[in-house]
């Protein structure tokens, strides 16, 4: 049977590159992982406050799609050097209630998507440093900073056939990993 692995996007916006790839990924992952992609826009800005027995809906939601998932695949833009809030802000919200965290030991991969040369380094691993936390064991190699995403694309909004055989590595080499540790 697959395994269910939740892909979240740290764009938010219709036309993101981030999305683009997560969608890719979605296409050519192994027949062993299945691919869902979680909303994370939805998200009020974590606060204590309003975490209380009934929590939003959202962050009810957000938490049980994240359990329902055997492991995590992050495809974030790098903002100023940076991790964009809304990722940082779904990592918040499916940590709590505390020693309920939904991220406990999950298999996770990080994938930065950039238009500049970078490739998101910045952000990949200020994600990276929070996984180490939450304790979840994450992908090391092939490391997955995909910059110039804009150059990536043909005139007719197809993936090149060098990048797309990158990220079917990157996929490759997550399927495999999850297998070994179970
Ligand atoms: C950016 N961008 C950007 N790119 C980068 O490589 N390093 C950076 O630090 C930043 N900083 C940054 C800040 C903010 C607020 C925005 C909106 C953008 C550019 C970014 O890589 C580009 O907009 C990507 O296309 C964003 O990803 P999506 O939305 O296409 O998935």
């Amino acid at each position: 049977m697959s395994k269910k692995i939740a892909v979240i996007v740290g764009s938010l916006r219709k036309d993101s590159f981030n999305l683009k790839v997560a969608k890719i990924f979605q296409e050519i992952a192994p027949p062993s992982l299945s691919l869902q992609l979680i909303s994370i826009g939805d998200l009020p800005l974590y606060n204590e406050d309003i975490d209380t027995d009934t929590p939003p809906s959202s962050y009810t939601r957000f938490r049980q799609e994240i359990a329902a998932c055997q492991g995590v695949i992050f495809v974030t833009p790098e903002y100023n050097r940076g991790l964009p809030a809304v990722i940082k802000n779904a990592l918040d919200v499916g940590s709590r209630p505390y020693g309920k965290s939904v991220w406990s030991k999950k298999p996770a991969a990080v994938v930065s998507v950039s238009q500049g040369a970078i490739g998101g380094f910045g952000a990949n691993h200020q994600l990276r440093q929070s996984l180490v936390f939450l304790d979840m064991p994450t992908l090391q190699q092939p490391e997955a900073y995909i910059g110039n995403i804009n150059s990536s694309f043909d005139e007719n909004g197809n993936i090149t056939a060098k990048t797309k055989e990158f990220l079917s590595l990157i996929i490759n080499s997550y399927a495999s990993w999850v297998e070994k540790l179970n």
